[in-house]
């Protein structure tokens, strides 16, 4: 039986005392995992004065972990540097916010040619191997260049842009030709595979032939909408529980007749959450009757907290939060609550359970699965609203959230009121259809989805030539 191999850049080790939250895609894999053997194979989160040329092994149940060390100045150029300040913004299309450096894409580059000799060593013949995110795109092509013939799958989390943008981006002809050695590219949405396919044939002059296959000389290679799901019964039965939780009970003592916005974010300007503050400011603004009424709790684990542009926005957030606050607050009343704290899931879906609107306003976004979350989080007798932008794939699956235009702070300020003052009918009917769509589209079924599209398809892998600076 073939084994899952899996590649990412943050690898989650499971704790071996059992405790401790898993994250998204340990979530998202567990399944898999029962169903195959497996390998975990990336990045251990260390940093080491010699870079790891063997990985090591941290065995848990069934899986094998096989975790690299990078050296500090590989996590500059790799993770800081081209991931993160030069590709990360161009996937979320913020042209004006990419940073490129030759010297950033030789070492991300070099990250991936050393994951590749070191994860080659372990890959037998029959193994599925799944590789998930931007960090890793030319990992394929490494492996490739060294001989591995086996299935290559490959997860993007995040947006893909139209060709317009993505070529501003220098060396992206050279990811793009890179890509195309995986036997199937998996998603978000119909529009990030449609922007993808076009890219290959706008920038290499791939074909693309029926359905999702686009054609590249005499090898193919397949691009397709997956879209990631939540683990529905978790998180359900997470809040339920939630209400004896002593940060839960807090928080609904604080309230008292108070309702709850609430907005749960990664602290990132892909997730607009100035531009949120701004929108709540208006609909305040707009509707004084509902000051001292209200209060709206974003939560903001920070991150990436080495890359400038992340110090930026932490500087922006906190002026935009503390102006709202000081011109609109009243003695006994702050509208805007705002943490940087990270909370587990138990809290997370109890607080998302307590609110009456879920704003989930990214600018751009893969998936969000905090709007799941917030959706799967809520009382089918009294379910709150859930304010989506457009522009999070997500919505393109939650056509019953109110669907807005984050840059339009009116719009979002409406929707706000609209989603305060909807009725029960209309608040059930729409949760109801939203509840199916993520019940039917749950993690387990776009991990098995995705495998046994990866698993089925009829093209073999090719060796190849190698991509360089
Ligand atoms: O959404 C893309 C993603 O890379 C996720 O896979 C990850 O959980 C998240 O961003 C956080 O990013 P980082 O690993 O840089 O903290």
């Amino acid at each position: 039986m073939s084994r899952l191999v899996v590649v990412s850049n943050r690898v989650a080790v499971p704790d071996p005392t059992g405790k401790g939250a898993a994250g998204g895609l340990a979530v998202a894999l567990r399944e898999a995992f029962e169903a195959y053997q497996g390998i975990w194979f990336g990045w251990s989160g260390k940093v080491a004065a010699q870079p790891s040329t063997q990985p090591k092994i941290v065995n848990r149940e069934r899986v094998q972990y096989a975790l690299m060390d990078l050296t500090s100045l590989d996590r500059q150029e790799y993770y800081n540097g081209f991931a993160n300040r030069a590709l990360w913004p161009i996937m979320h299309y913020r042209i004006g916010l990419s940073e490129f450096s030759r010297a950033d894409y030789a070492g991300y580059l070099r990250v991936n040619r050393s994951f590749a000799n070191a994860l080659a060593q372990m890959v037998q013949p029959d193994d599925l191997v799944w590789v998930h995110d931007y960090h890793l795109i030319p990992l394929a092509a490494e492996l490739r260049a060294l001989g591995i013939t086996n299935r290559i799958g490959y997860f993007h989390h995040i947006p893909w842009p139209a060709p317009e943008v993505l070529g501003t981006l220098p060396g992206s002809r050279e990811l793009l030709r890179a890509i195309t050695d995986y036997n199937l590219i998996g998603v978000q949405t119909e529009r990030d595979a449609d922007n993808l396919r076009r890219c290959l044939v706008q920038e290499l002059g791939a074909v693309h032939r029926k359905g999702d296959v686009v054609e590249l000389g005499n090898h193919q290679t397949r691009v397709k909408g997956f879209p990631i799901g939540i683990d529905v019964r978790g998180f359900e039965q997470a809040a339920l529980r939630s209400s004896s939780h002593r940060l839960v009970r807090q928080t609904t003592a604080g309230l008292g007749s108070r309702r709850l916005i609430i907005g749960v974010d990664r602290l990132d300007y892909s997730k607009g959450i100035p531009e949120r503050m701004e929108s709540f400011e208006r609909f305040l603004v707009g509707n004084p009757d509902q000051r001292g009424q209200v209060t709206y709790l974003q939560i903001t684990p920070t991150s990436r907290s080495e890359v400038p542009e992340y110090a930026t926005l932490s500087r922006e957030v906190n002026e935009t939060l503390g102006r709202i606050n000081g011109s609109l607050g009243e003695p006994g009343w702050v509208p805007i609550h705002y943490v940087n704290s990270t909370y587990p899931r138990s809290v997370l879906a109890g607080l998302h359970r307590l609110s009456r609107v879920g704003l989930v306003t990214p600018m751009r976004d893969g998936m969000n699965l905090v709007a799941k979350e917030y959706v799967a989080a809520q009382n089918p007798d009294d379910p709150g609203v859930l304010v989506l932008s457009k522009f999070a794939g997500a919505a393109e699956q939650l056509t019953d959230a109110l669907l807005v235009n984050p840059n339009d702070k009116f719009e979002v300020a409406e929707a706000i009121r609209d989603a305060l003052y909807m009725g029960r009918d209309e608040r059930i009917a729409r949760w109801t259809r939203m509840m199916g769509t993520i019940r039917q589209t749950d993690v387990s079924w776009w991990a098995s989805t995705f495998l046994k599209d990866l698993a089925g398809g009829k093209n073999a892998g090719r060796p190849r030539i190698q991509v360089g600076v």
